[in-house]
């Protein structure tokens, strides 16, 4: 298999040996600038020349950076994958390359023998956690929800829908009215809600807002204070990632609940790929990374000084 030979390829190679290119998607959200920083921190600390590439969201842009990777011989490639299908023809190439590809923070429609392992949290979970929050919150009181959905056809994008959904299941006074995606930015988030309280008689008839990321959520809450309505107390807010402004729209009171996703996943990726290269150990096909939800409750203000600085 891919992994067998490619222990082949790492044989011989050091930490300090490695070349690993990363194929990143863009830098939509804070989340995703986090990441970069991390992982080029990551690689610094290990002595591991990282070559970095920035498909700007495009997934053609991240295929030709693969094929490139291929081309100069790297030992490893990091993907975060844009969208989730389309793969298949280029992680087949690094196979046949015997470069081991390690997924970041998405996951693709593809067979698993295509990859080495995927560092990933579990996204359905993650909008479970969101969506059983809300629930709970409005403990049975009509509530018409909007959802600002992250980057079509990426993983998080169907996955956080899905998990939010069963959590709604059962709840019949719960009603998502309203779903478009923000792309996972703020720009976007701001003016598609622009758009829903507009159709939503300036907003009164909305109760919550589910955004995919906080980023979103954070261009969400300034459109619904613009429209003369204050986010977290006459609509809901609850998002996904735990970056630090989120934490302090938190403690202004205009968010409510966000559910942590860890920007480090290149620490646990390295991880992998340093046992792999020392004994050819073969690391499970996901390493799961973990889903925390935090409330006004968790003392916000500590939460964001505590982040800062932490790759944000
Ligand atoms: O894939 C992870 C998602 O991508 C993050 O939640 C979001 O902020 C980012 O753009």
């Amino acid at each position: 298999s891919a992994t067998i030979l490619a222990a082949c390829t790492f044989g011989s190679a050091s930490a300090a040996d490695l070349v690993v290119g990363f194929s990143q998607i863009g830098s939509e959200s804070g989340w995703r600038a986090a990441e970069t920083t991390l992982t080029k921190q990551q690689a610094q600390e290990r002595g591991i020349d990282l070559k970095f590439a920035d498909a700007q969201q495009k997934q053609e842009n991240q295929i030709k950076a693969l094929r490139s990777f291929i081309a100069q011989g790297v030992n490893a490639i990091l993907l975060a994958p844009v969208v989730a299908t389309g793969w298949d023809e280029v992680l087949q190439e690094a196979k046949d390359a015997e470069i081991p590809v390690i997924l970041l923070d998405r996951t693709v429609d593809a067979s698993d023998d295509l990859y080495m392992t995927a560092v990933t949290s579990d996204l359905v979970h993650e909008g479970n956690v969101a969506g059983k929050w809300l629930a709970d919150t409005v403990a049975g009181k009509p509530c018409n929800i909007v959802e600002l959905q992250g980057t079509t056809g990426s993983s998080p994008a169907i996955d956080r829908k899905k998990g939010f959904e069963q959590a709604l299941s059962g709840h019949d006074n719960l009603k998502i009215v309203r779903s478009q995606t923000g792309d996972f930015t703020r720009t976007k988030g701001k003016e598609v809600m622009e758009s829903f309280l507009k159709a939503e008689d300036g907003g009164k008839n909305i109760c919550a807002l589910y955004a995919h990321n906080d980023d979103m959520a954070v261009g969400a809450i300034q459109a619904i204070k613009e429209a003369g309505l204050k986010p977290g107390t006459d609509i809901l807010v609850v998002s996904i990632d735990a970056v630090p402004d989120i934490f302090q729209a938190m403690a202004a009171g205009e968010a409510n609940a966000t559910v942590e996703l860890t920007p480090n996943m290149a620490g646990p990726a390295f991880d992998a790929l340093a046992a792999f290269q020392k004994d050819g150990t073969k690391p499970p096909k996901w390493i799961q990374t973990e889903s925390k939800l935090y409330t006004q409750a968790d003392d916000p203000t500590k939460i964001y000084e505590a982040k800062k600085g932490l790759g944000y």
